[in-house]
């Protein structure tokens, strides 16, 4: 009988051995013992929002249950979790469309970051160091964030996060939650929305972790779980008695505003009765106003966490002047103008019992630390990352080592080093492998990249699954029912195996002999639910389509930002393909400023000159179109959909929306980053080299060789203050 623990851990091959060594009767009772480990961690996935396995634990029990029932059939029956796909996601809860979107936070770790922060926040303002900048520095509330909706004062509406764009609707749930004000007094705006974090005070997560236990219930794993889970309840009885708690932090939509400040803000709302996060070293005041105070408060709050009744994972700094938060905008999906200080990692002991290397969707082969499963902070590890062949050796980690693991939020679990004195005998070094465990092509390092890679490409099944994975994702093509499970299914028994095949599923399963209604677990309605989800989706944003490409290194907002600049597949393409015969294309990058002026393109200037890309990430966009089994997929994929072109956003009313701008010279009245954000936010294209299809170029003071080309070019030039008018 193979044990609960060993069973996650071993290979796939290694069940099919042990298998073989089960008879019929320790085989069946194995088998109820999977059916009910995989229920109970579908029900703390799905319905508890309390995970208690790693991804790679829980396909390990499947693959172990499906082992079985392939040698006993009689075994399984209609609820066996492998006839289910997946699990149910959570039905019930309406979407909402956050008004103002809800963002997340960049994350700084040390002093240096920290100032490094302030430092971006002066230039992007134009501070000198003598000006004042004040800082809010809040405790973050480790919980989940949430929006409330007033109107009229009344409490109307309230939302998780989701991605930012759209939450889920859990105003039932959130009104029985004491702390939050059902209405507020009548000097409140007509319309408020108040954004926070919704928690769950540690002792109240003791007790109810308690209860579950006599209850006969699997306990929460973490009170940031426990309150997540307590408010996608269904059932807001559910939610009621659980003690939930909050605090506001933020704002949304406001019809009014009633503050200048951060620090009003927070006096306002505690006025109106939320509780906001507590500023705790008043000593220092109610801003800080230096790198000194920042990190003294820094210190003191990570020696008073341990005492506080709630979990905080650090300290959130906010510039207090509301004007200078409008001008320094966002970035991606985080402001600039705050950013949270993470307290570090919590660690742990434990032994690595073996090496694994998986493949990446990028064919990246990282190898992964398999442990003695060990409690980090209320969080079950048995995996952990192990990063590259390097930090193997660097850190001289042999299997069979006793290990310092961390963990920080959200993040993979990482291997810190070795107790060295710990180790028994002398287990051999390990050595990385040059062929890729998945497709057997090999597996190489190129220059001075740390990572070794699978040169395998779309014959390499890892990455092909994973490309699919990808492109089906949600801020991909987000095509409901093709979940990553099906993706495997699918691509197992040939019916996907590149993108455009999603877009062919349908036809082909009209004159298909087993159509997917046939395939156990489907019918007719499901099959016809997948079909509308697909084809629903023919119709896809720019973005998001570059996005779903899975290019290396191009994430969602590289893609938006490549989205915005070209427009559309045919420019993006085409730019691409001009690119490519620059010199500068594959790293030649030291003389960039003479290639420019001898036979580089304007094309590779525009794709560096972009925000966030510089010659690595270029060398990767145009290594991908000019790849011909790239274009190959691209063209079939264009055949079936209708990629719209990118919108800009807030552009209705701008006079330079899509047009494109060149700065040039010392502009006074702003920096150059912040004119290049303030164009960008405006719906303009801003580019570093002028050309025919320029549309403006404006010309700061002692303007030198983009001017003149501007004038050769008769491109429309403006002084500073002619643009300021222009766009005011
Ligand atoms: S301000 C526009 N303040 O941390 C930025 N966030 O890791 C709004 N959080 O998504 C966020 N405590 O859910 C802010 N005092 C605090 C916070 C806080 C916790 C959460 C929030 C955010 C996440 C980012």
């Amino acid at each position: 009988m193979i044990s609960a623990f060993a069973g996650m851990l071993i290979k796939k091959v290694e069940i099919l051995k042990a298998l073989l060594d089960l008879d019929s009767e320790d085989a069946r009772a194995r088998y109820k013992v999977l059916v009910q480990q995989i229920e109970a961690a579908d029900k703390a996935y799905y319905q508890e929002d309390a995970p208690r396995l790693s991804d790679a634990e829980y396909d390990q029990l499947r693959a172990e249950l499906l082992a079985i029932e392939q040698q006993y059939p009689d075994f399984m029956t209609a609820q066996s979790p492998s006839q289910k796909v997946g699990a149910a996601p959570r039905e019930g809860f309406k979407k909402v469309k956050h008004a103002v979107p809800m963002l997340s936070l960049s994350n700084v770790f040390s002093e240096e970051d920290v100032e490094d922060f302030l430092t971006r926040v002066r230039k992007f303002l134009g501070l000198s160091d003598s000006d004042p900048l004040e800082i809010v520095a809040e405790q973050k509330i480790d919980g989940l964030s949430c929006s409330l909706r007033y109107k009229n004062r009344n409490l109307v509406q309230a939302a998780t996060r989701g991605d930012g764009q759209e939450g889920e609707d859990i105003t039932e749930n959130i009104k029985t939650i004491a702390e939050i004000p059902q209405s507020l007094p009548d000097d409140a705006p007509d319309i408020l929305e108040v954004r926070g974090e919704i928690y769950m005070g540690k002792q109240d997560f003791e007790a109810l972790n308690k209860a579950q236990i006599e209850a006969g219930k699997p306990p929460f794993a973490n009170p940031r779980n426990a309150a997540a889970g307590s408010v996608r309840q269904l059932d807001s009885a559910i939610t009621a008695a659980r003690p939930i708690r909050f605090f506001g932090y933020a704002l949304g939509e406001v019809s009014e505003s009633f503050a200048t400040t951060q620090a009003e803000i927070r006096q306002q709302l505690s006025q109106w009765h939320f509780p906001v996060p507590v500023i705790q070293n008043h000593a220092l005041g109610m801003t800080l106003k230096t790198l000194k105070d920042i990190m003294d408060n820094y210190e003191s709050v990570s020696v008073q966490r341990a005492e506080l009744d709630y979990e905080i994972d650090g300290i959130v700094y906010k510039v207090n002047r509301l004007d200078y938060q409008e001008r320094l905008g966002f970035v991606s999906r985080a402001p600039r103008w705050a950013t949270a200080h993470k307290f570090p990692a919590e660690q742990a002991i434990t032994r690595l019992n073996a090496i694994e290397i998986q493949v990446g969707r990028t064919g990246a082969l990282t190898p992964v630390a398999r442990l003695e499963p060990v409690s980090v902070g209320g969080v079950v590890v048995s995996n952990a990352t192990l990063h590259n062949a390097d930090e193997i050796k660097r850190k001289d980690i042999r299997i069979g080592d006793m290990v310092v693991i961390q963990r920080a939020g959200d993040v993979i679990p990482q291997v810190v080093g070795v107790l060295a004195d710990k180790r028994e005998g002398e287990p051999p070094e390990f050595i990385f492998p040059d062929t890729c465990p998945e497709c057997g092509s090999a597996a190489i390092r190129e220059g001075e990249d740390v990572v070794t890679r699978c040169t395998g490409g779309l014959i390499c099944p890892a990455q092909v699954v994973e490309r699919l994975k990808h492109f089906v994702s949600r801020l991909a093509f987000d095509i409901d029912g093709l979940g990553a499970k099906i993706i495997e299914q699918f691509y197992k028994d040939g019916l996907i195996k590149n993108p455009d095949d999603i877009f062919t599923l349908e036809e082909r399963n009209k004159v298909s002999l087993t159509p997917i209604r046939a395939r156990e677990g489907w019918g007719d309605l499901s099959e016809k639910n997948l079909f509308q989800s697909i084809n629903a989706r023919r119709e896809i944003a720019f973005n998001r389509f570059i996005y779903a490409l899975g290019i290396r290194q191009v994430g969602e907002a590289t893609a938006k930002r490549l989205a915005a600049t070209y427009g559309d597949l045919s420019s993006l393409k085409s730019a691409m393909l001009t690119a490519a015969k620059d010199p500068r294309f594959r790293g030649k990058d030291e003389h960039s400023e003479l290639l420019s002026q001898a036979g580089g393109s304007s094309e590779y200037d525009d794709l560096i000159n972009i925000e966030d890309i510089g010659p690595a990430v270029a060398a990767d966009l145009i290594a991908f179109f000019a790849e011909k089994h790239n274009l190959d997929v691209l063209g079939a994929l264009e055949s079936h959909l209708n990629i719209q072109p990118y919108e800009m956003p807030q552009t209705s009313n701008s006079v330079v929306a899509g047009k494109t701008v060149v700065f040039t010279g010392a502009l006074t009245k702003m920096t150059r980053q912040e004119a290049k954000a303030k164009a960008e936010s405006l719906g303009a294209k801003v580019s570093g080299s002028v050309s025919k299809k320029t549309d403006y170029v404006i010309a700061g003071e002692d303007a030198g060789s983009k001017l003149k080309k501007a004038e050769s070019l008769e491109v429309t030039i403006l002084s500073e203050d002619d643009w300021l008018s222009l766009i005011s």
